[in-house]
């Protein structure tokens, strides 16, 4: 006699439950309850394709797309109850779906396994977040472009080392995150490409003997195609993988933004000012404003690299095809995408948010010898000295300066001749930044009319595809 309390779903040979033990390290429903709404979609298209070839009946298919309809009713009115014993949302599902229904239910499981199903949901549920995710990175992206555009004249350093290099504009800095924004969009729509072919039917690991079609759940799902290898299609989670190190790289350029967003805050840089809205106070400090928001899209990098790294341990050396190791997939996965999420709309809102302060910006963009280079450059083209050498002069034009505690503006024209004759006062065309970052108009280079193009075109592409063009 098998024990009553052993599973329902699959007891039929256990004589007794399993230890309370089992049941904690064994059960998934905690988390994978949030496949549900992809679990019930997904088993839909399978019943209803069971119905067309006649493995099941016309009537029993219609019960089960109803029945499952009611359950998915319940799981948003927050009514159903989900239960551990039953270990995972599969069977949470399917169990609640015998209850409403009866015997139907027992027929929907038919030509499929856990293994095909779950590999299925979490298919949908990161296509799903990858569609999402790509709205959001657009609509940070023409936030960066817009704010831009508004600022692609004001001059602020550029920095090599974090030291003063050239001057450029901020229009141009918050450009150069659009185009690392738009190569994270375009590996996560080339993960939803890989990622596009359906696992349902490849059953347990070795496909099925019903006659089913696979062709018609793949496109009832929205998938391109079924998985070409049953084995290969429950056993490999490299759809998320892909998505994780993807996830990973945007959260390392959001990170990157966020620093600089704290580093341009503090009094010392003072080039940008954010305000209540993305700022927090201090419960001991009076004065400070704190850039918490920054800090916290600069740290969210750590547990999206760990997901991804927490799952490729997991695979590693995991022998085909399904094991219950895959069932690792998700936590990390859930709590990875979420973060970056709200990491991408926070950095949105701030970016919105951020005003810059030119005085502070130009004043740090001037010192430094910031025009160094374009005095080499002027040396080159006017004079026709080899790089190399008008490199050397203007170091020493620059230690000249030094000395006498000025900018490469204020030495006297005499100062410079010392150094080399042939220098004339038109050199002094060359040293003011406005001409400095004016003169950067090489393609890609930071001149003001460059900076403007760049951003009106992505501002217009940006448009037109948030209106679905
Ligand atoms: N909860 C399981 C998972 O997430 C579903 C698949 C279970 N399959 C099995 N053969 N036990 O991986």
């Amino acid at each position: 006699m098998t024990d009553k309390s052993a599973n329902k779903m699959w007891g039929g040979r256990f004589t007794s439950s399993p230890a309370t033990i089992m049941e904690e390290i064994n059960a998934s429903v905690g988390f994978d309850k949030a496949l549900a709404p992809y679990d019930i979609r997904a088993s839909k298209a399978h019943a209803a394709m069971l119905g067309r070839q006649g493995i099941i009946s016309k009537e029993d298919a219609r019960k089960i797309a109803t029945g499952l309809d009611r359950v998915m009713a319940e799981i948003e009115g927050g009514e159903f109850v989900f239960s551990r014993a039953l270990e995972d949302v599969h069977m949470n599902v399917e169990s609640r779906l015998k209850e409403l229904i009866g015997e139907p239910a027992a027929r929907l499981h038919t030509a499929r396994s856990r293994n095909d199903q779950v590999a299925t949901d979490f298919r949908l549920y990161v296509r799903h977040w990858i569609d999402g995710a790509d709205e959001t990175l657009a609509a940070l992206q023409l936030a960066l472009a817009r704010k831009a555009e508004a600022h692609s004249g004001l001059i602020m350093p550029g920095f090599t080392h974090l030291q003063p290099a050239q001057p450029v504009t901020f229009g141009h800095h918050l450009m150069a995150y659009v185009e690392m924004l738009a190569r994270d969009r375009g590996r996560l729509a080339g993960a939803r490409e890989r990622l596009n072919e359906c696992p349902l039917g490849a059953a347990a690991l070795a496909g099925t003997s019903f006659p089913i079609d696979r062709d018609t759940t793949a496109e009832a799902l929205g998938f391109d195609r079924p998985c070409a290898n049953s084995l290969d299609a429950v056993s490999d989670r490299d759809f998320v993988l892909e998505t994780l190190a993807t996830a990973a790289i945007a959260a390392m350029h959001l990170s990157r933004l966020a620093d600089e967003i704290v580093l341009w805050m503090t009094p010392q840089f003072a080039f940008v000012r954010l305000s209540d809205k993305f700022t927090t106070g201090s419960s001991i400090m009076p004065q400070k404003r704190n850039p918490d928001a920054a800090e916290l899209a600069r740290a969210k990098v750590g547990r999206i690299a760990a997901a991804f790294q927490s799952l490729l341990m997991v695979m590693k050396g995991l022998p085909l095809a399904y094991a219950k190791d895959l069932q690792e997939d998700k936590e990390p996965t859930f709590d990875a995408l979420a973060s970056l999420s709200l990491a991408v709309a926070a950095t949105t809102g701030m970016v919105d948010d951020l005003e810059p302060n030119a005085e502070p910006m130009r004043v740090a963009a001037s010192s430094g010898f910031s025009t160094a280079t374009d005095l080499a450059d002027w040396l080159v083209r006017t004079l026709g000295l080899p790089f190399r050498e008008s490199h050397h002069v203007t170091g020493r034009i620059v230690a000249a300066a030094e000395a006498q505690g000025v900018g490469l503006e204020g030495l006297p024209l005499e100062a410079m001749q010392r150094i080399e004759p042939r220098i004339t006062k038109d050199v002094f065309s060359v040293l003011s930044v406005e001409n400095s970052v004016k003169s950067r108009a090489s393609y890609g280079g930071t001149a003001p009319q460059n900076v403007r193009k760049m951003a009106k075109a992505w501002i217009k592409r940006l448009e037109k595809q948030q209106r679905g063009g």
